[in-house]
Order: structure tokens, then sequence, then C-alpha cells
């Protein structure tokens, strides 16, 4: 009987990609804007039927437990950086024991609203909407953001060692949105000045974390992030000088 239930979450499933596919296809021949908003909608209400049904498919799988071992990267995400690096090591990762309460206080980080992913977003949007004649800036948010995206990955780490899924949400179960960006569009020094106040904050959560949370392997951790905050704080500063006039005092 329960088998069966199965087979038709399958089937649902199916039904559902099905109808998400034929529904944009119906979306791009549309004789009008308006018609074809209003099938893209059902589409994407459609989409999320779809994903809960996988989700109650993949928590019916055994998850592996033992997480994989991680190969160390000397160069994130294989670009060589032009913009100065802190040369120490990050530290293993590693957890003293599951801990439910710690890994909220790192969902925060990884997803929150001030966060590694909202970081990500943020100066990847500023370094595609920077004017030509801060080729050099652009540059730094994009390098800076690759910095940030290993960041996240050891959040990733720690939060499924932890005990949780490494879900865009934060401690709360909110989840990610591209709200939290402050884009600023066509305001290259207002961006810099949002980019600086992004360093700020997450140097104060990451430090306020550190003395939150019990366990030397991620205070460790959390210190090595520090010391890269502190230093795109330090460059985003300077390209702000360099380009804005004047030292930020914010
Ligand atoms: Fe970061
Ligand atoms: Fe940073």
């Amino acid at each position: 009987m329960r088998e069966r239930f199965w087979e038709m979450v399958r089937e649902a499933a199916q039904d559902e990609a099905d109808a998400v596919s034929l529904y944009r296809r119906m979306a791009d021949a549309a004789p009008c804007r308006a018609i074809a908003h209003s099938i893209e909608d059902i589409a994407r209400d459609e989409m999320q039927h779809f994903n809960y049904f996988e989700s109650l498919l993949c928590s019916r799988q055994e998850r592996g437990r033992n997480p994989r071992e991680r190969r160390r990267k000397d160069t994130p995400y294989g670009r060589t950086l032009t913009i100065p690096t802190i040369s120490d090591p990050y530290p293993p990762i590693q957890v003293e024991g599951p801990n439910p309460e710690y890994a909220r206080l790192l969902l925060d980080d990884y997803a929150g609203m001030v966060s590694e992913m909202t970081a990500i977003n943020q100066y990847l949007f500023h370094h595609f909407d920077m004017p030509e004649e801060l080729a050099d800036a652009a540059q730094l948010l994009e390098e800076v953001a690759i910095v940030e995206m290993h960041h996240m990955e050891i959040l990733a780490e720690l939060i499924k060692l932890l005990g949780q899924p490494p879900m865009y949400m934060d401690g709360q179960g909110l989840f990610w949105n591209a709200t939290f960006v402050p884009y600023l569009p066509g305001c290259p020094c207002e961006q810099l000045q949002s980019d600086i106040h992004a360093e700020q904050i997450a140097i104060e959560t990451y430090r306020r974390h550190m003395e939150l949370i019990d366990d030397r392997y991620i205070k460790e951790i959390l210190a090595r992030i520090i010391m890269d905050e502190e230093l795109h704080l330090h460059l985003f500063n300077e390209a702000y000088e360099k380009y804005c006039g004047g030292h930020t005092d914010r």
C-alpha cells in the first residue's frame, strides 16, 4: 500500500514536470505579453508542486552519513586571484560534534539577509554594473565574490557536519531571496559604500558567533574567515577612497 503511494508521488512529479514544460512552450507561443505572463505564473506554481513531490521522494532516500573528503583548494574555483589575499591556510573543516543550535547560527552567516550568499550576489551585481572607468574596482568585486564563494563552501561543510542540510535559508528557516541584494544600479560609490557596510556587518556577526559557539574548531575557522573579511573591508575602503574621493566613516 505504501509502495503504491510512492509510485503515485513519482507519477505526480512526472506529470508536474510535463505540465511545466507545456506551459513554458505555451507562454513562448502566447499572442501577447499579458497572456504569456499569466501562463508563466501558472508554470511557476506547477514548478513548486514538482519541487514538493521531488522533496518528498528525496526525504525517503537513505542519505550518506559520511561527508566527502574535500580536496584542499589553493586557488578558489580554479582562478588565480590578482587581489591581495591572506597567506595563512584555512584550518581543517571539522566540528566537535553535531549541534543544531550552532548550525542555525552558521545558517545566518551562510544564507541570511547579510550573509555569504548575499555578498556573492551583491559583489557580482556591482561587478556587472561598474562603469568602464572603474575597471579596477569591478575586478576587485569579482575576485572578492570568489573568496566569498569559498567561505560559503566552508560554511556548507560545517553546517552539514553539525547535522543540517545547507539549504539557502537563515537559522529561522527563511529562504534567501534576491531582494536582500542592495543593487543601487548606476551608483558605483553607493555600491562600494554598501559593500563596505556588508563587510563591517559580516565581521561583527562572525565575532558574535565566535563568542556564542563553544567549539574550538569552528572558532578557529571563523577567526580565519574574519581575517579575509577585514582584508576585504580594507580593499573596499581603498577603492572608495580612490574613486569616490573620501574615506567612509560608516
Ligand atoms: Fe565572506
Ligand atoms: Fe568579505
